[in-house]
């Protein structure tokens, strides 16, 4: 930790990662479907200013900013070592609508000259409740300062009641930490080394929250090479502050903002995932901060991704379902098996109704449709459905995304400018296998696994969309000896960057299991199944998405 940063800790960098709900459509679907004026209706392509604080090593918005040339990003982060990578980055992939501010954001809040357009959209993905209540006055005075009326704040934040359960892990930690000497990713090492002794030895309160997922699957070789990175940034900051939903609307109601909903579309409606005691118990109270507030006690939500407004103006259902209308929906993956009932994002358990979704699922299989055709085929199946429910679950579950009617040729060739340089380099991380690509289509970003990538790269180098050469590109690029490879990396995921991670990790823990580790299998089969699955399942999707050009018979 230096003099500068504010008791953030800044000696070692964060993990790269990509976060759609900071994405531009996102925030405002979480408009529409809370009947709020968005800042753009969804589906145009209209110009916009955006702003990420704290953008960390700016995968999102490096992302965003290709797949959005109409608009101008700007991404602030104190850690010069962040901002130095993500501009080499940006300079390699030509990404000229971004600028990259090394800055803290509560110096630039108040710089008389400060050279900053307001913005559209504010995002902040992991910064709010790691920093001291001086830094958040800051933010809020930022977004006072730089906020258009009108416009968005996406915020991002770890939320209470749901870390009650990691706290006594994070004293630990940190406290353990600060007696020992040396740089921040040796000392978290150290300090998880001891807490999972200390868990071994019976000690209470550390096998649950996320100390659930740490301790028993994590090795220490492992901790060394990679989680080191996203635990000394949850951890070991001198400020780090779980807030309840209630307290952080009060704050930002000092810059005007109001709560709109969530970008996790699912979230906008009312009482999902809630049981029908905890339905009843709630609806004594009335819609607002407090009732939100307390549906996270039921939801054990450990981080919110809420949306904020400056200047609420209602819009009704009519006119909602008029905006949502037209907007194109595209598949973002293969269909899903209908007997398919837990859904990651979600606590509630359910499958997707089949006459409903099926004539849905059938059309999307050809291509993008209009929400309102998708609407239309439901009611000829002898069902209803509003665009706002197909939104929310579909584009709730991520299985759908948003797409531009036309995208314009500048847009695909700015996100594969983007996407040669991730392929390309991919091979020298290979303990990341979390790579962000940019969707021209979907006007968004995308997260691929180390083999996808390393398939995209051949791809774009020209390979032939075949087993054999495919799988002999990536095997190549990686310049590994196979028995090096002998058991498929674990995802960054895994443990990765903060809360989406951290949620991403529950289906990997082995508790209530005596499942034995699965059998070494070699290289070549383990890349070969990636590149089968890749030409069964995904390469129509990836077309459909801009991510590689039609075919000739398309
Ligand atoms: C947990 S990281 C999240 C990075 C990124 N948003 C993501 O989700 O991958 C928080 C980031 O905020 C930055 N930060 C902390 N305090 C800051 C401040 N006062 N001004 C600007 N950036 C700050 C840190 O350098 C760090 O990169």
């Amino acid at each position: 930790m230096s003099d500068w940063s504010g008791g953030y800790v800044s000696d070692v960098e964060y993990v790269p990662g990509y976060y759609g709900e900071q994405a531009p459509a996102a925030m405002d679907l979480a408009c529409i479907m809370s009947g709020v004026e968005p800042a753009r209706r969804p589906g145009t392509n209209a110009p916009f200013t955006y702003c990420d604080i704290g953008c960390g090593l700016a995968s999102t918005i490096s992302a965003l900013a290709a797949a959005n040339p109409v608009a101008q990003f700007w991404g602030i982060d104190l850690m010069p070592a962040h901002i130095a990578r993500a501009e080499a980055f940006r300079t390699a992939a030509g990404i000229d609508n971004l600028t990259l501010v090394e800055a803290d954001v509560v110096a630039l809040a108040h710089a008389p000259g400060a050279d900053l357009p307001r913005f559209d959209y504010i995002a902040l993905h992991g910064l709010f409740s790691w920093v001291s209540a001086e830094v958040r006055s800051g933010v809020i005075a930022f977004i006072d300062r730089f906020l258009k009326p009108g416009g968005l704040v996406y915020l991002g934040y770890n939320t209470m009641p749901g870390w009650t359960d990691t706290m006594p892990i994070q004293k630990l930690l940190i406290e353990y930490a600060a007696t020992r000497q040396g740089p921040s990713a040796e000392r978290i090492v150290d300090a998880a080394g001891f807490a999972t002794r200390m868990q071994a030895a019976g000690a209470r309160g550390l096998d649950s929250g996320i100390g659930h997922k740490l301790f028993p699957d994590i090795e220490l070789p492992e901790l060394r090479t990679r989680h080191y990175r996203y635990l000394a940034h949850e951890f070991l900051n001198a400020h780090w502050q779980p807030r309840y939903h209630i307290d952080v609307v009060r704050e930002l109601a000092a810059a005007k903002l109001d709560f709109v909903g969530s970008t996790n579309l699912l979230e906008n409606f009312d009482g999902i995932g809630l049981s029908e005691e905890a339905r009843e118990v709630l609806g004594s109270v009335a819609p607002g901060p407090l009732r939100e507030t307390l549906t996270d006690y039921f939801l054990d939500r450990r981080f919110r991704r809420d949306v904020f407004v400056r200047g609420r103006r209602e819009i009704s259902a009519d006119t909602r379902e008029a905006a949502l209308g037209d907007v194109v929906l595209a598949l973002s993956g293969p269909r899903p098996p209908p007997d398919k009932s837990d859904w990651p994002m979600l606590s509630a358990r359910f499958t997707l109704k089949p006459e409903v979704y099926d004539p849905v699922f059938d059309r999307l299989e050809k291509g993008p449709a209009a929400i309102e055709d998708l609407c239309a085929l439901v009611e000829a199946a002898g069902e209803s459905a509003t665009g706002n429910e197909l939104v929310g679950m579909l584009v709730g579950l991520d299985l759908v995304q948003p797409v531009l009617h036309d995208v314009p040729a500048v847009t695909i060739e700015a996100c594969w400018r983007h996407n040669r340089v991730v392929t390309h380099e991919a091979f020298r991380s290979v303990r990341q296998n979390s790579f962000t690509l940019a969707l021209p289509v979907g006007h968004c970003g995308g997260q691929f696994d180390l083999f996808q990538t390393l398939i995209l790269d051949g791809l774009f180098a020209g390979v032939p969309a075949e087993i054999g050469p495919l799988s002999a590109h990536v095997l190549s690029r990686l310049k590994v000896p196979p028995e090096a490879m002998q058991s498929p990396p674990v995802p960054e995921a895994a443990i990765g960057s903060a809360p989406a991670a951290e949620e991403a990790a529950a289906p990997d823990t082995k508790e209530g299991t005596d499942a034995t580790p699965p059998k070494p299998r070699p290289a070549g089969e383990i890349v070969q199944n990636a590149a089968r699955i890749v030409l069964d399942d995904l390469l129509p999707i990836w077309r459909q998405l801009g991510l590689i050009p039609p075919r000739d018979t398309d």
